[in-house]
């Protein structure tokens, strides 16, 4: 909506929460979330035309245009627990709109939904009794984390889907006006609702697929002796394939990946397609598999046992900057190495506090923050990169040897250091998908 706001001052753009704290916050400097170049986008509109608030009912009725973000959680309970889509928010949502509402609006589907949503929301804003047409339109984000503003103002694409309606169609148009202000429109691609529904949830399983294909190539690479870096590299340069999104990783976290594709997985199942349910659940199988393999190497180098051993965790967000710690594989891993009795050291610039969270309940002792990296891997036995912090490349790694237990080893989850060189200051040292280099 800041984006919105900054290249479309004509427009007056309203965000409203329920939440007073989030809503307060948004108006200040210290905005409730970290992501890179948001605040001076933010600074360009606020108070011209961006405008935060808590009434949600008076923002409903005076807008034309209603984009709705609402989270979308896996559900925890009854029917397709642990797979489905949580509804509820958005139902609440559609409610809240109707009751609020006294004339024709259109309604965007920003949040990430599966497939035939639109429809039903449709029909929850459509049996109102006061004769009003609310028009839904799909309008999925495809941003990504760390990179937010620069994916708003250069985004690959934009995708409206609509129904094929006239109503539709001028909803449609509306919305792809908004965009024009930035976006060449050659890039604003239209469908009809589902498949722009469905469009969301492919491209993040797409995404998803590439990173478990790349590390499921790196296990093999560990027990072959081939360089995952020169697998990919040589796989990327087949211009059909493309070089990105092929780094082999400890596995992907973020709030999308995992949950879409188990939306995409449920979708399949109830459509009475089991086989392609199983090929998707697959991807994330091989996730699971990485984070577990990640963690067995840990245990095996350091001669099958870390009990009591320092472990430093240098990095937790699910990639760099961003604090965000959704799904990231830097829990899993926390947890495995606790259930092993080490005491992990939990180190991020930006993500400690929701660490903290995620990592609640830990036995008492067991588990460290800090945010100084240095000070993380005083006396440790091991380190582990789990985010490709920048930071992290460029570390005095000759103090920190100096610093931690022997013999030292460092396991890094993203093949972000310079192995060779570590192995030279006297590590031992394991990437993913490449063979350790050890002195042991
Ligand atoms: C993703 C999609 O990229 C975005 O289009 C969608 O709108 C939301 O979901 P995001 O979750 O913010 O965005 O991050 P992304 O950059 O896709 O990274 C996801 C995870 O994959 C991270 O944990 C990242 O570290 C990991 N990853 C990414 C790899 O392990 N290897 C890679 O080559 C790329």
């Amino acid at each position: 909506m800041a984006m919105i706001a900054a290249k479309c001052p004509r427009y007056e753009v309203t965000v409203v929460d329920v939440n007073a704290e989030r809503i307060g916050a948004w108006q200040t400097d210290a905005l409730p979330i970290y992501e890179p170049g948001l605040l001076e986008v933010l600074k360009q509109a606020r108070g011209r035309n961006l405008f935060f608030s808590t009434d949600v009912a008076s923002a409903i009725d005076k807008a034309e245009i209603i984009f709705v973000s609402v989270n979308t959680p896996t559900k925890t309970f009854g029917e397709g627990a642990g797979k489905a889509p949580d509804l509820q928010y958005w139902e609440k949502t559609a409610r809240t709109i109707v009751e609020a509402s006294r004339g024709n609006k259109v309604v965007v589907e920003k949040s990430t939904l599966p497939v035939r949503t639109a429809h039903a929301m449709e029909r929850i804003l459509n049996s109102n009794r006061k004769g009003i047409r609310f028009e839904v339109l799909s309008n999925p984000e495809f941003l990504a984390e760390g990179t937010a503003m620069r994916d708003l103002e250069l985004p690959d694409r934009v995708l409206i889907g609509s129904h094929q309606t006239p109503e539709g169609i001028a909803a449609r148009d509306a919305l792809v006006e908004i965009y024009a202000n930035w976006v060449p429109r050659e890039q604003i691609i239209t469908s009809n609702v589902w498949s722009a529904e469905l469009s969301k949830l492919a491209s993040n399983a797409f995404l998803a697929q590439r990173i478990s294909s790349i590390n499921s190539i790196s296990a093999l690479c560990e027990k072959t002796a081939a360089d995952v870096s020169e697998v990919s590299r040589a796989i990327g340069l087949d211009s059909r394939i493309g070089s990105r999104f092929l780094n082999a990783s400890v596995g992907f976290g973020g709030s999308c990946f995992r949950k879409d594709i188990l939306n995409l997985v449920y979708l399949c199942e109830t459509s009475g397609l089991p086989e392609i349910a199983r090929y998707w659940q697959g991807v994330i199988a091989i996730n699971e598999h990485q984070k577990t393999r990640f963690v067995h190497t840990i245990v095996s180098a350091m001669f099958d046992t870390i009990a009591d051993k320092r472990i430093a965790l240098l990095g937790f967000a699910f990639k760099k900057d961003t604090g965000d710690t959704r799904d990231s594989p830097a829990i899993a891993v926390a947890r495995k190495l606790l259930e092993e009795q080490a005491v992990v050291v939990v180190s991020d610039p930006k993500a400690l506090a929701n660490a903290r969270l995620d990592l609640a309940g830990a036995p008492a002792g067991r588990l460290l923050f800090e945010e100084d990296p240095l000070q993380a891997v005083r006396g440790a036995h091991a380190l582990a990169i789990l985010t490709e912090w920048d930071i992290y490349r460029t570390l005095d790694f000759r103090s920190i040897f100096e610093a931690m237990e022997k013999p030292a080893f460092i396991f890094d989850g993203r093949n972000i250091l310079d192995h060779k060189a570590l192995y030279a200051i006297g590590f031992n040292v394991y990437p993913i998908g490449k063979p350790p280099l050890t002195h042991l």
